[in-house]
């Protein structure tokens, strides 16, 4: 296939990074298409550790990196992560979408706003201006990389903004904006010259690379379970987190495509909503601990749970996953035993993972147990895993009916067993 896409299948943070990263060596080209800052993944290559928010996990093998039009883009973080990579003697082969939305300092200040209102139902956002900033994008009063690079266009568009963000944030949320619009123009316009040599149609390369057979990676940003439309909203992010919006978001033709379903042995969640295999005690807080369950963007604890595969077969269901990526094995090594939901209750009837949020938050989920099993970072090969572990695997493998190709044993590159065992 002349391209992957690269999905979380849970509620983000499955690893995505490490595996876009592992996957870049033998590419062309990485993409990624949804989502901003929000995002953290962590990518890992001999003693150092990268956490990227926007630049493509492709980077550090050099490989160029594009940001489609479908990302919203802080470009303060962007030139931070560029200067980091620099530090390491990494120059970054980057374009980035004249479509692509930025983000403005009023969309952070709305998004902790709105949180703040909210009280007990906020959505734990990162507060990173994501919502603010998409909805400003569909309200059609966005500003856009290309507006960056348009002086006069620029100064209009930020005068129009912060005009209509400061009564909103004064009449509404009763807070005065943190900077005036001569400080905004002034800092964003210095920041879109230090990125103009950036400006280029991702759609347009995209395109021709598949054309010339060459490969493309598009790396997916947070989870199928925070999609804007399918996951658990409000509890959600305010992007297409699922693979059929690589297409829109980048700007090509649908088309058949390789995809891998990043999926984390257990689950974790960030941020409020409804969480059916959630953990609530001792062994939730020593997954949490062994597994380092902490927000890489926001530092939070990640709620902890047990495997979810109600919620899997949706995932499957909206992402259609050609492979399967099973990441942090190894953090349930050593458990006596380890539980996968298999089906949901409510009120003694069976029931298929619920449209309604209200049934989510209210449903039982209901077991099965497995035998557990000891997971050495340093096994490489399939036949080198206990019964117990690939019996795990091959029931993951036969409920979804997706083949597991990828087995992660430990955050570095070479801590992944390439599966494609013969057993599924
Ligand atoms: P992403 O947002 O999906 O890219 O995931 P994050 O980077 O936010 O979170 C995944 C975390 O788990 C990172 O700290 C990774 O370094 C780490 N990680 C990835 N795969 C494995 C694995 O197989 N085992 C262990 N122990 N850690 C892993
Ligand atoms: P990666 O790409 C995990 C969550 C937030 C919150 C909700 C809405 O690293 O997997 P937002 O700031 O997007 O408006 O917050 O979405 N969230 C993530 N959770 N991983 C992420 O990204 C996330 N990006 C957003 O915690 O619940
Ligand atoms: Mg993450």
């Amino acid at each position: 296939m002349p391209a992957t896409i690269i999905i979380g299948s849970q509620w983000g943070d499955e690893g995505k990074g490490k595996i876009t990263d592992l996957l870049s060596a033998d590419t062309d080209l990485v993409v990624r298409f949804q989502g901003g800052n929000n995002a953290g993944h962590t990518v890992i290559v001999a003693d150092k550790t990268y956490k990227f928010h926007l630049i493509p996990s492709g980077v550090i093998f050099g490989k160029p990196c594009l940001i489609a039009s479908g990302v919203v883009l802080d470009p303060a973080v962007l030139l931070k992560e560029i200067a980091v990579l620099r530090e390491n003697a990494l120059e970054p082969k980057l374009v980035i979408d004249p479509h692509t939305n930025i983000i403005m300092p009023w969309h952070q200040e709305l998004d902790a706003a709105k949180e703040a209102v909210l009280g007990e139902r906020k959505i734990g956002t990162t507060k990173k201006g994501i919502g603010p900033c998409y909805a400003d994008r569909v309200n059609r009063t966005g500003i856009r990389f290309i507006d960056l690079l348009e002086e006069d266009l620029f100064r209009e568009k930020v005068a129009r903004n912060y005009a209509d963000s400061k009564l909103l944030l004064e009449s509404v949320y009763q807070q005065s904006p943190r900077y005036s619009e001569q400080e905004i123009f002034d800092q964003y316009h210095e920041m879109g010259a230090s990125l103009r040599s950036y400006y280029g149609d991702v759609g347009g390369l995209v395109a021709k690379a598949l054309k010339e057979s060459k490969h493309v990676i598009f790396e997916g940003a947070q989870g199928t379970f925070l999609d804007i439309s399918y996951g658990t909203y409000p509890f959600v992010t305010s992007s297409h987190t699922i693979s059929g919006g690589v297409f829109s978001n980048v700007g090509i033709p649908p088309m058949s495509m390789d995809t891998i379903g990043i999926v984390k042995a257990y689950t974790t969640r960030v941020g409020s909503g409804p969480f059916p295999t959630e953990l609530t005690d001792k062994l939730g807080d020593k997954i949490r601990e062994i597994g380092k369950e902490f927000g890489t963007t926001t530092g939070r604890p990640r709620r902890v749970g047990w495997l979810d595969l109600v919620m899997l077969k949706y995932a499957h269901r909206l992402n259609g996953f050609t492979q399967l990526a099973l990441t942090k094995l190894d953090v349930l090594s050593g458990l006596d035993s380890i539980k996968v939901a298999v089906g949901y209750r409510l009120a003694d009837k069976p029931l298929q993972f619920p449209l309604s949020l209200k049934q989510l938050e209210q449903c039982e989920a209901v077991y099965e147990e497995f035998e557990g099993f000891e997971i050495d970072s340093s096994l490489r090969e399939w036949d080198q895993l206990p019964e117990a572990a690939k019996k795990y695997i091959n029931f993951i493998s036969k409920t979804l009916q997706v083949p597991v190709s990828m087995v992660s044993v430990g955050p570095a590159r070479k801590e992944t067993i390439m599966a494609s065992s013969g057993e599924q």
